[in-house]
Order: structure tokens, then C-alpha cells, then sequence
């Protein structure tokens, strides 16, 4: 038994494609308990994506495969679900968004059409029930004259409106888990800082975990209660919000906190990491952070760091660590 809604256990998503073996997620493993929101951390390319879409059970088979240990979500291993029950908790129990929702949503269909299809499919609601309950989520999301936006098409609609909808669709049966795959990155600050309200303010009445997912410290910062940073396909270092941003360990980390636009501190002395993530068939040994990290030794380069304990429930993958923050160059 375990005690997480979601455990997820040394988990490996490979692609086998003509041009070698990705691994574009190696060895993860973290938890997201009932009713709390963990934020998942990195460039674009780090495996984010491909974390949230294997706790789906929907990475791409060939050329994807899930080679983890488990993922246990309320304690029965989802990797080992067959298909069908799979299909089952997806969209009830456990429910995502993406970033684009123009490429989740049905053109042809109206809103309410495509939310009163969930309900259909994972409840025992009457069709006249489940267009009540459709109604109800569009209100829920704040979606302005809810009983007339039911009978929209979803062109019709601004970006952030659409982000409503998919919200709607993923909340429309109440699930236990929710993954929102870089849910404003397409979307305007004004409008960013709405759709994040919004998610906060319906776990706050529905109890729901969430695990977000966003290249934007900004976005951590402003939702999450635990945050776990990935690079090249792993978790580096993994802590409550609070202790991150005051004490991050992982120079990943902190570059990543020194690339957040700051008001208060000069323009010159914001730190960027240089470099880009490798990709997942040329991941260097040792530390894969260590082409870029400048306090990288001959130790980071052949040997890789094993995530440890720094502070209570505060754990990352650095041979330095613990660092000093002046020495580390970072703004404070
Ligand atoms: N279908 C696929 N085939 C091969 N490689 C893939 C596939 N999907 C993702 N990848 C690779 O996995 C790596 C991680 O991708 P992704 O999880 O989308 O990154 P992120 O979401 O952090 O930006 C990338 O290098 C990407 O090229
Ligand atoms: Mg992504």
C-alpha cells in the first residue's frame, strides 16, 4: 500500500526508432499525493511531455515503450492495466490537458456536444443529465452564458476560452488526478494568470491532485506545493516550492531560477545557461548536465549523481551539492 494517489517507479519511456534508442525519459521516480499540486520542471526537450503521456498510457507503441518498474495510481500498477480498463480511468479518474487545445477539441462538433461524449462514456448520466452536467462545468470554468456557449463550435471561441473548454472536458467527471501538459504557454499573461487561478481555485472545491507541467519557474512558482526539475530525462532535484526557491541545490536549477525575468535586479546580472539539452540518443555520461554546468569536474563527467538527500524531502542529483549560493553566482 502506499499512500500517493500516483507513484511512479523508476520509470523508462524509450523510443526504438531506424535512428537509434531515444531515451527520453531514464529512471524517474516521484509521487503526487490526493489534493496536492506537483509541478514538473524543465527546457523544452527534457521529457516532460513523455512523463505525462506514459502516466496516460498514451505514448505512441511503436515506436514508445514504457520499460518502468510501475506507476501506481491508487495502488493498482496502470502499466499493467489492459487496454480497455486503461481507457477507462483516462478522462474519469485521472484527465489531462495540453497546451493547444484546438488539437484536442472536435471542429465539427459543438462544446457542449463534446463534453455531454464524456459524460456518456464514463458515466451512468441520462443524456438530459449529462447536458446539465455539461452546462454546470462550463459555469464551472467560468465560461460566460454557459447554456449558450454549450452550443458552440469551438472556432468560435478565443485561445483562453478553448483552455476553458479542455479544462471543462478533463474536470467534467471529477477526476482524482489531473495533468495539465503546459496549459497557458499558448496563451497571453493576462490570460495565463486567469487559467492558473482558475486551476488553483477548482482543486481548492474538488480536491484533486494535480501535476502540472510547464517549461516556466513562473507558472511553479505561483501554483505548485512540490516541484520536481527534470533534465535529459530525469529528475535532478525534486523539493517543496518554498525550499526550492530559496535554497535551490542543482546548478540546473539554479540557472533556470537566474533565467526568470526579475524586475528588481539588473538586466546584466541575470545568469543563462548556455548550451541546449542533448538529445535523447546522445546523453553524455556521467552527469548529463555536466556540458554545461560550470562547476562540472572530471567526477560529474564520467560518474552520474545519484538524487539524495539534501533537507528533509528536498533531494538532488549533484556531486557538489550542497552549494553555496554566492558561489554559485546566482541572483538573490
Ligand atoms: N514519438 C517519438 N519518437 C521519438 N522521439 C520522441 C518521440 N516523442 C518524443 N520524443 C523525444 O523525447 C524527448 C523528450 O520530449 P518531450 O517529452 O516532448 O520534451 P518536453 O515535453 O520536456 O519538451 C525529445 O527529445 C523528443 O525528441
Ligand atoms: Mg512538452
Amino acid at each position: 500500500m502506499t499512500t500517493s494517489l500516483l507513484e511512479v517507479r523508476d520509470l523508462r519511456t524509450y523510443f526504438h526508432t531506424d535512428r537509434g534508442l531515444f531515451r527520453a525519459v531514464d529512471g524517474i521516480s516521484f509521487s503526487v499525493d490526493r489534493g496536492r499540486t506537483v509541478g514538473l520542471v524543465g527546457e523544452s526537450g527534457c521529457g516532460k511531455s513523455v512523463t505525462s503521456l506514459s502516466v496516460m498510457g498514451l505514448v505512441p507503441d511503436p515506436p514508445g515503450r514504457v520499460e518502468g518498474e510501475a506507476v501506481l495510481f491508487e495502488d493498482r500498477d496502470v502499466l499493467r492495466l489492459p487496454a480497455d480498463q486503461r481507457r477507462q480511468l483516462r478522462g474519469s479518474k485521472m484527465s489531462m490537458i495540453f497546451q493547444e487545445p484546438m488539437t484536442s477539441l472536435n471542429p465539427v462538433h459543438t462544446i457542449g456536444r463534446q463534453i455531454v461524449e464524456v459524460l456518456l462514456a464514463h458515466t451512468t448520466l441520462s443524456p438530459k443529465a449529462a447536458r446539465d452536467r455539461a452546462i454546470e462545468v462550463l459555469d464551472l470554468v467560468r465560461i460566460p452564458s454557459p447554456a449558450a456557449r454549450f452550443e458552440e463550435f469551438p472556432h468560435r471561441l478565443s485561445g483562453g476560452m478553448r483552455q476553458r473548454v479542455m479544462i471543462a472536458m478533463a474536470l467534467a467527471c471529477e477526476p482524482a488526478l489531473l495533468i495539465a501538459d503546459e496549459p497557458t504557454t499558448a496563451l497571453d499573461v493576462t490570460i495565463q494568470a486567469q487559467i492558473l487561478d482558475l486551476l488553483h481555485d477548482l482543486q481548492q472545491r474538488l480536491g484533486m491532485a494535480i501535476l502540472i507541467i510547464t517549461h516556466d519557474l513562473g507558472v511553479i512558482a505561483e501554483v505548485a506545493d512540490d516541484v520536481l526539475v527534470m533534465y535529459a530525462g530525469k529528475i535532478v532535484e525534486s523539493a517543496p516550492v518554498k525550499d526550492l526557491f530559496a535554497d535551490p541545490q542543482h546548478p540546473y536549477t539554479i540557472g533556470l531560477l537566474g533565467s526568470i525575468p526579475r524586475l528588481d535586479v539588473e538586466r546584466e546580472r541575470l545568469a543563462t545557461i548556455e548550451g541546449t539539452v542533448p538529445s535523447p540518443d546522445k546523453q553524455p555520461a556521467g552527469c548529463r548536465f555536466s556540458p554545461r554546468c560550470p562547476f562540472a569536474d572530471r567526477r560529474c563527467r564520467e560518474k552520474p549523481p545519484p538524487l539524495r538527500d539534501v533537507a528533509d524531502g528536498h533531494r538532488v542529483a549533484c556531486w557538489h551539492a550542497p552549494i553555496e549560493q554566492h558561489a554559485a553566482g546566482a541572483t538573490t
